[in-house]
């Protein structure tokens, strides 16, 4: 039975089973979906993690996604290969790997993981260059400098001998470093599993979408990808199928939005009041 507890002017959050829900979404109207679905790796006391059904959620993310649509997928090598070689009508764009701060022991005979892999996908028929790519992110100092690469003959792109950067901006890298849960700020700490950072992301949602682009995440757990749509002014909808969860989700993004408001600072966050209390 679905219900919605948590809904505002731009975030929606229904405790929902994503594979009934997304025919109520407007068919093509979103812009990036944001997909971390189950790995089916976790102990048998995880309760949700059973095997996700690739070729299910690819007829979902056709039917939501609009012709120049994106979506990022969230796995472990194993999962992501398997994705690779299911999905028909989308093809890889590029892919990120998501550096943790701290990484978590898994067992005595394994490296500690302090990594994730991340895909970016697009539809087979679509133009990389139609696809949103914002890749200045971050801020850093301004520089001006020999350019030490200029003449590497691999290189594809030719750079003139000074390199200036004017404005401080960077431009995204493959590899993103930012926070796992042990490395996290307690006030953003779930109790989910699974959690991911909102740094992390803030930054995918701001490179791979537009301030007008609709947001979807059909698996939200702890509601982290609600909770950075929201801080990047996006609009956005989610489901999670486990109630307790998707209760948790709920009460994340009210104190979220509830901070924010109480809390305004910058031009965008006051934009983000006026809209919440509109
Ligand atoms: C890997 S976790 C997502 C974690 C999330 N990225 C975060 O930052 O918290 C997957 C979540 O999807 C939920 N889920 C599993 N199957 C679902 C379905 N069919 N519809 C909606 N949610 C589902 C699970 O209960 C679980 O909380």
């Amino acid at each position: 039975m679905e219900q919605t507890e948590y809904s505002d002017r731009r975030i929606k959050l229904v405790n929902a089973d994503w594979y009934k829900y997304y025919k109520h979404i407007t068919p093509g109207s979103c812009g990036l979906a944001i997909v971390d679905p189950n790995w089916g790796v976790l102990t048998e006391r995880v309760k949700w993690d059973t095997h996700c059904d690739l070729n299910h959620l690819e007829m979902t993310l056709d039917h939501i996604l609009s012709p120049n649509g994106q979506f990022v997928f969230f796995g472990n090598l194993r999962l992501i290969v398997e994705a690779l070689n299911t999905f028909k009508k989308f093809d890889l764009r590029t892919s990120h790997i998501w550096r943790k701060y701290t990484g978590m022991p898994i067992s005595r005979w394994q490296p500690i993981p302090t990594h994730e892999e991340i895909l970016i996908m697009k539809r087979v028929d679509s133009r990389v260059s139609d696809c949103i790519f914002n890749p200045k992110v971050g801020k850093g100092d301004p520089y001006k400098r020999v350019n030490t690469t200029f003449n590497v003959p691999t290189r594809r792109m030719k750079k003139g001998r000074i390199n200036e950067n004017k404005d401080g901006s960077r431009w995204i890298r493959s590899v993103i470093s930012a926070p796992s849960k042990p490395s996290m700020v307690a006030s953003e700490r779930t109790n989910h599993e699974t959690q991911k950072s909102t740094e992390l992301i803030q930054k995918i949602i701001s490179v791979y979408s537009d301030k007008d682009s609709l947001i979807v995440s059909p698996f939200v757990g702890s509601g982290t990808d609600l909770v950075s749509s929201f801080y990047q002014g996006r609009a956005a909808i989610g489901t999670e199928l486990d109630p307790p969860i998707y209760k948790e989700a709920c009460k994340r993004l009210q104190l979220t939005t509830v901070q924010i408001n109480l809390f305004q600072t910058t031009n965008t966050e006051s934009t983000l009041k006026q809209e919440i209390l509109l």
